[in-house]
């Protein structure tokens, strides 16, 4: 049977800033953030978004009254969570009227957690194969003003859709995972910002895809040229080009420069947006599916890493129709029809949030779904009318 993504859904914020008035306002050479990090803007999500409504809007677009009745599974990935009890995952089946027969719960994983919803997804469709799964990864990154990490920041979600009936790519069942303890990055309960060694952080995700790497090609008899792309998580897009260095001189030249041609198609979208955390390689899945030459049957290699941390190296392959199955013409104009804001007011948007007792105007959503009010300490969302 074949299990795989039948549907993929995006949203990123409406603002953004613009990395090289970032790098200014900070003192920095705007070539540090545009080509030492590989950024070119920044989504800045607005007091009344959050993992809920992210994760709302790019559900929304994958979902319709025939494929929600056969939803069995609902799993958020977020390290963005909005409360330490209930799982966003019943905020969404709320906004997006899902049925009540499903499973639905939040993973936690730094970055990894969407990995580890698609894989559980797997194994669920495996032994319903009637039944469909929804994945949605949902973030805010945030370091806070004027640290190393701010130019690493970004917001959105991804969702997909996973089945037995797989448009856009199937999933192989050919993964190698490792797991650490490992002090790179956290986000303690009381804080709304990261802390990380950011150095250190870069160095540990290296070394998890050098060995996963490795394991890989033992396990599973491959090499390099049995991939049309190796695609990465990507908390900004210099990341993966560090990571892919690792195969430099161990593969052919050939295979070397097409592809690291190939990771330039699976950036673009991210170089726009910033790190989504744990959708960040999902967005880079679909920056590639939708910017490349990638043809049906082509394998790709996918690298997840979650700080803390967890690895995961798999493949898929991409299915036949697959470009008729994605939304093209919504990611671009979601993309290109954002506004500009200037860093000053991203530094007040960055500062408020919506507290105990205060409700949101619906007049300045932009948006389908929002934070509405927080009542007695209960946030309530609803959908614009
Ligand atoms: P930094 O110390 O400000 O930057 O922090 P730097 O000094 O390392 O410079 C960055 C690059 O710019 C360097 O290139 C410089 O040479 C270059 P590299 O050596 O790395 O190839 N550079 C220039 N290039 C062109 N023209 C110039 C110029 N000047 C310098 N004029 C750091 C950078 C990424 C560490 C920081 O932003 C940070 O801490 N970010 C957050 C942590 C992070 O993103 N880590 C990534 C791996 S961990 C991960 O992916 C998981 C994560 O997504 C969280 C999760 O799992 O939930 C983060």
């Amino acid at each position: 049977m074949d299990i795989g993504i039948e549907r993929i859904g995006f949203y990123t914020p409406n603002s953004y800033i613009d990395i090289v008035e970032l790098a200014k306002a900070r003192g920095q050479e705007p070539d540090k953030f545009t080509i030492g990090i590989g950024q070119d803007k920044q989504a800045v999500p607005a007091i009344y978004e959050d993992a809920v409504t992210m994760a709302a809007e790019s559900a929304d677009q994958i979902l319709d009254d025939s494929n929600k009745k056969d939803i069995g599974l609902v799993i958020v990935g977020t390290e963005s969570s909005v409360d330490e009890s209930k799982a966003s995952a019943l905020f969404l089946m709320d906004l997006l009227d899902l049925p009540e027969n499903v499973r639905a719960f939040e993973i936690k994983e730094a970055c990894y957690g969407a990995t580890a919803g698609l894989q559980m997804a797997y194994n669920f469709v495996s032994t319903n194969p009637g039944k469909k799964a929804l994945v949605v990864a949902s973030d805010i990154a945030r370091y806070g003003i004027n640290t190393p990490g701010e130019v690493t920041q970004g917001a959105g979600s991804v969702a997909m859709l996973i089945s037995s009936t797989p448009q856009i790519l199937k999933l192989e069942n050919k993964s190698a995972y490792m797991s650490r303890n490992v002090g790179d990055f956290w986000r303690p309960t009381f804080s709304k910002t990261a802390f990380a060694r950011g150095k250190f952080s870069n160095q540990i995700y290296i070394e998890f895809f050098e060995t996963l790497w490795k394991r890989y090609q033992k396990e599973f008899d491959v090499t390099a040229d049995d991939f049309k792309a190796m695609l990465y998580h990507i908390p900004y897009t210099k990341m993966g080009t560090k990571a892919m260095r690792t195969l430099e001189g161990k593969i052919s030249d050939e295979k070397y420069a097409q592809l690291q041609a190939e990771y330039k198609y699976s950036i673009q979208y991210g170089r726009e947006v910033g790190n989504l955390y744990t959708g960040s390689l999902y967005l880079g899945l679909l920056s590639y599916l939708i910017n490349s030459a990638v043809t049906p049957g082509d394998e790709l290699l996918l690298f997840s890493y979650g700080s803390g941390a967890v690895g995961e190296l798999y493949s898929a392959k991409v299915c036949e129709n697959f470009k008729q199955y994605i939304h093209v013409k919504n990611v671009q104009s979601l993309l290109n029809n954002r506004k500009k804001i200037s860093i000053s007011e991203y530094e007040s948007i960055f500062s408020q949030s919506v507290r105990d007792g205060e409700s949101v105007d619906p007049s300045v959503v932009t948006g389908e779904f929002y934070l509405s009010e927080i009542k007695e300490n209960e946030r309530l969302y609803k959908t614009k009318q």
